[in-house]
């Protein structure tokens, strides 16, 4: 990816939030969506399709290896499947940019392949674990390679036959695992199997059985046979549950808010926000439930509310993983004060969101003590100052809302990678009350 103009946010204190919006369609569903339909027979399109870096760097390491893909556009992808033999071998080596989504579920589908792959990415990328990948496609028989460390760049070599299937039990609560395993069955000789401890976004399952494919699901047990096809699907993309949460926090915590948030995923694997939230006193109801793409949508509202600190159920965590940042900030504007244990997954996602997110608060003068697997913060009045997002997306956008709750201003640095997740995100803010310039951003 080429370099990009650094972008700051600069957000006055205060002020409320007002409006009905609409946020991009779901990442995970997008990223999966363009991996199935590459390897359907027939044509797939979609509505809703999130336009962001990452999903666009999946769709254009399909390009590469022989996939027509049209847009998005207006959220609009067209994808003529190939088949899942029809891949062509990259000329190059496929840079996934900020994704471990791209990265892992794609490592699954490369490593039936008969031909040599090679995945890379950013500098937040290029630190992440990929051995919890690695490791389990190992054991199906893939020839594949990272750097030393366990981090990217992944190589995998041509697999030279059906890779063998395996019945595995997840060490970590990881949807990116089950669903590279998932993949890389269909690619497998016999009945691939993924036991998974603790229940995790099942985007994955739900889009194979929509793409006609066949998916086993007794309790935590997953199963997948190889071989079969996927047939071409059209498909509704819904809003992305962790894009609304943003919005979510900051109508809970500036006065006088109130904001409908049409049409988001609301699958039960994503709403651990929504329950956390509510634990703490949030607003927040659900209307006008519905289904799109097999996936329950509904549209949420939410009006102000005083937020109390919680102890947050371990439980919960996998179910809102995404939306620390998030819980964190509503924390610091809570009474009282937030324990949040056994989270310890945050250390590797896009940044150290424990180390991110505490030191942004410190400097935000509020009392918060980061531990080995999650946080305590004692809520207090935040005054203003300069936070660092780490390049984090979804650090910049939670600070971005925090600064509703603020005493002075806040500026947000190293913002460009909102662009990863949620392109618009300062404009749509702003169309709601949020007092926001981003500086650098392309227009
Ligand atoms: C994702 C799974 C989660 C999540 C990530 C998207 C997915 O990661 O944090 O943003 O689309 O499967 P893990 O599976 O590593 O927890």
């Amino acid at each position: 990816m080429s370099p990009r103009t650094p972008v700051t946010f600069n957000v006055a204190p205060g002020g409320r939030l007002e409006g009905r919006i609409q946020v991009p369609g779901d990442k995970s569903i997008s990223h999966r969506f363009v991996m199935l339909s590459a390897i359907a027979d027939g044509a797939s399109s979609a509505s809703g399709f999130l336009q962001g870096e990452d999903t666009v760097a999946t769709a254009n390491a399909f390009r590469v290896m022989g996939v027509e893909v049209e847009g998005p556009d207006n959220g609009r992808l067209r994808v003529d499947g190939v088949g899942l033999r029809g891949l062509s071998a990259p000329a190059a080596a496929l840079d996934l940019g900020n994704s471990g989504t791209a990265m892992r579920l794609l490592a699954g589908i490369l490593a039936g392949q008969e031909f040599d792959s090679r995945l890379t990415g950013d500098a937040s990328l290029s630190r992440r674990p990929m051995t919890r990948v690695t490791e389990p496609l190992r054991m199906m028989g893939a020839r594949i390679d990272t750097a030393v460390a366990g981090t990217p760049p992944v190589k995998i070599h041509a697999a030279g036959g059906p890779l063998r299937a395996i019945e595995y039990t997840l060490p970590v609560a990881s949807a990116q695992v089950k669903s590279c395993l998932l993949l890389a069955g269909l690619y497998a000789h016999g009945q691939t199997c993924v036991i998974e401890p603790v229940a995790t976004r099942d985007h994955t399952e739900r889009m194979l059985a929509a793409f006609g494919h066949r998916v086993r699901i007794s309790g935590q047990r997953i199963c997948i046979d190889g071989g079969g096809r996927l047939r071409g699907v059209n498909m509704a993309i819904p809003g992305d549950i962790s894009s609304a949460a943003f919005f979510m926090l900051g109508a809970s915590i500036a006065k006088g808010s109130d904001v409908l948030l049409e049409g988001v995923g609301v699958n039960p694997t994503r709403t651990g926000v929504i329950e956390i939230l509510s634990l703490m006193g949030a607003d927040i109801e659900l209307q006008n439930r519905r289904d799109a793409g097999g996936e329950p949508v509904a549209d949420i509202r939410v009006r102000s509310s005083r937020l109390r600190g919680i102890e947050v159920p371990e439980s919960l965590v996998p179910r809102a993983i995404d939306e620390f940042p998030v819980v964190f900030v509503a924390a610091a504007c809570a009474e009282g004060e937030t324990r949040v244990t056994g989270a310890s997954e945050l250390r590797v996602k896009e940044s150290d969101r424990i180390a991110a997110t505490a030191a942004g608060l410190k400097l935000l003068g509020i009392d918060a003590e980061p531990t080995g697997d999650g946080m305590r913060i004692k809520g207090g009045q935040m005054g203003g100052g300069r936070v660092d997002s780490q390049g984090d997306h979804r650090i910049a956008m939670a600070f971005a809302m925090a600064a509703l709750a603020a005493g002075e201003s806040v500026e947000i640095e190293d913002c460009a990678n909102v662009d990863t997740s949620f392109p618009g995100f300062a404009a749509l803010a702003a169309s709601t009350g949020l007092e926001i310039k981003a500086d650098g951003a392309r227009l």
